[in-house]
């Protein structure tokens, strides 16, 4: 199962409501033992991934999927699944920097993905908790939510400007969506790969790491155990586990917060997002057990921005703040990729890579965007050309609307790798740890990652990101080892739990 979130003594069981409420429907899982041959290899089996799959199943490809955990226990166990149009203020950015054409385009490959998801469920049967609910942006600013609200209408979307927003009285304006919806995305995607195990042209294999893959024709996609032998390849591994073009310097990770509150009276009806930087997601959810507010926020770059614990503190105060709160059932958090100019990557991998494609850069807003991301390379790989992939091809040139971001993020890159390296070399420090703490001390000039469990044990690896030689950083709530340049995550065994990085760091010595 993926990684549990720790973090001493805050409140709220650390580990995601979706993972919480599906432990015991997960069946006994079958790692990859032999080689074969297929048409689609699929990495990873989170929403992307697994849509990519069934669409795939639906036009009569052979899939394998491969997941190095199980379904749905990456960034798609622990969102907070609002599968919604509305992606914070995307149509006045698209507007400005794509044209309306392209903002159009992306407003209905939302709108498809939300019918898609209801479609399935209906077809399926699947218990998910999926409902239709308004969605609300909301802001300060006036002026912001009046643009936006603007270019969603161009965009052909039902967006109305309202000043009222009953939960957030001191917000001054909000854009309001329709027919937006909720759901439960592990129930939903634990019945799409039932449905996957039962089809004899599909097979899907947890606990199988992909650790290569040779493009080509076929490609071969290499586990620990066996080969996958496939005309084509769908890296949906979020950050993609193969870089040829370059994925590391035009997106970056964001990690959030995320806290499962039960309160004293119901929750509000809607889902609600605070745009800004440092933004603000409500939704309710509902299962046999009562209701839940889910509160996320708080997002930083991976690695950077100080004690992740202090996170968690500062979302549960401005919840206390607003709601009535009565107990901190759950607390988690998670990272997605934020492509410079806030466009997914969909499409051709890269160069030299005609037959691997890459799902990636949802940005925090990947239930809809990997909900089509599947439709998209299906019907791609199946020899169509939809439309839609001209805006989501991740070889696009877009200077206008990244230039700026990509200078800053990589310079944030290169600075980040120079002072810690220095910092690292200079500080002779040899003091002592507590139990859930973290430090880097120097070895025989060389940079080890120590960190201290419970039990009071020293766990020591390599401090050296085996993507790009960056140094981690200890994140105190996670209790993991975090990458401040791409946000490669490693456990204090070294163990990778995020990538880019696809190697683990290697034990050392304990100093
Ligand atoms: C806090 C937070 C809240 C969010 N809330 C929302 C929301 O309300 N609405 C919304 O639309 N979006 C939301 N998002 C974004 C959304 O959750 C993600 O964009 C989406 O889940 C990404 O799906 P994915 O399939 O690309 O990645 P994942 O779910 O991470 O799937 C990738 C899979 O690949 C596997 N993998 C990786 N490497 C390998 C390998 N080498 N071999 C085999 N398998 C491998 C991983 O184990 C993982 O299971 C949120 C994001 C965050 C961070
Ligand atoms: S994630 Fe790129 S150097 Fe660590």
């Amino acid at each position: 199962m993926a990684e549990p979130t720790r973090g001493g003594d805050l409140p709220g069981e650390p580990t995601s409501l979706w993972l919480a409420s599906t432990h015991d429907d997960d069946p006994e899982p079958e790692p990859l033992e032999t080689d074969h041959t297929v048409d689609v290899a699929v990495i990873g089996a989170g929403i992307a991934g697994l849509s990519t799959a069934i669409n795939l199943r639906e036009r009569g490809q052979t899939v394998t999927v491969l997941e190095r955990d199980r379904v749905a226990t990456g960034v798609t166990g622990k969102t907070t699944a609002k599968l919604t149009s509305q992606h914070g203020t995307i149509y006045d950015h698209l507007r400005r920097e794509f044209g309306r054409r392209k903002a159009s385009q992306y407003a209905s490959v939302q709108e498809a993905s939300i019918d898609e998801v209801e479609r399935r469920i209906d077809e399926l049967d699947i218990d998910c908790g999926f409902e239709r609910q308004p969605s609300y942006l909301y802001s300060n600013e006036p002026d912001e939510i009046e643009r936006e609200t603007d270019a969603a209408r161009a965009a052909g979307l039902e967006a109305s400007y309202v000043t009222s927003v009953p939960p957030f009285e001191r917000a001054a304006a909000a854009v309001r969506f329709d027919d937006q919806a909720w759901f439960h995305p592990r129930k939903y995607l634990l019945a799409i790969a039932d449905e996957l195990r039962d089809d004899d042209g599909a097979s899907l294999h947890e606990e199988t790491r992909v650790t290569d893959l040779e493009p080509g024709t076929p490609c071969r996609v290499r586990t620990e155990r066996a080969t996958v032998t496939a005309r084509n390849v769908v890296l949906a591994t979020g950050f993609p586990i193969l870089d040829r073009a370059g994925y590391f310097a035009r997106m970056h990770p964001k990690r959030s917060y995320v806290l499962g509150i039960r309160l004293d009276g119901a929750p509000p009806e809607g889902m609600y997002y605070r745009s800004g930087n440092n933004y603000r997601s409500v939704r309710t959810h509902r299962d046999e057990d009562g209701e839940l507010l889910l509160v996320g926020g708080e997002n930083h770059k991976t690695g950077q921005g100080g004690s992740t614990a202090e996170r968690y503190r500062r979302l549960e105060t401005w919840a206390r703040e607003r709601f009535s709160v009565d107990e901190i059932a759950y607390r988690w958090s998670t990272q997605d990729y934020k492509p410079v100019d806030k466009v997914p990557f969909i499409g051709r991998a890269g160069a030299g890579t005609e037959n691997v494609f890459v799902a990636t850069g949802f940005r925090g807003w990947g239930m809809t965007n990997g909900t089509a991301a599947g439709r998209l390379l299906a019907a791609e790989i199946d020899g169509e050309r939809p439309a839609a992939l001209d805006l989501f091809d991740p070889l696009r040139l877009t200077p206008k609307a990244s230039f700026g971001k990509t200078v800053t993020e990589n310079a944030d890159a290169a600075s980040e790798f120079t002072t810690d390296w220095v910092r690292a070399l200079l500080t002779p420090d040899r003091s002592s740890l507590d139990p859930g703490e973290g430090k880097i001390v120097r070895e025989g000039g060389k940079p080890i990652a120590c960190a201290r469990d419970a039990e009071g044990d020293v766990h020591a690896v390599s401090a050296v990101c085996s993507h790009m030689y960056c140094l981690v950083e200890w994140n105190d709530a996670e209790e993991s080892w975090d990458c401040p340049c791409h946000g490669s995550r490693f456990d204090p065994d070294g163990e990778v739990l995020e990538g880019p990085a696809n190697e683990d760091l290697p034990a050392r010595d304990r100093p």
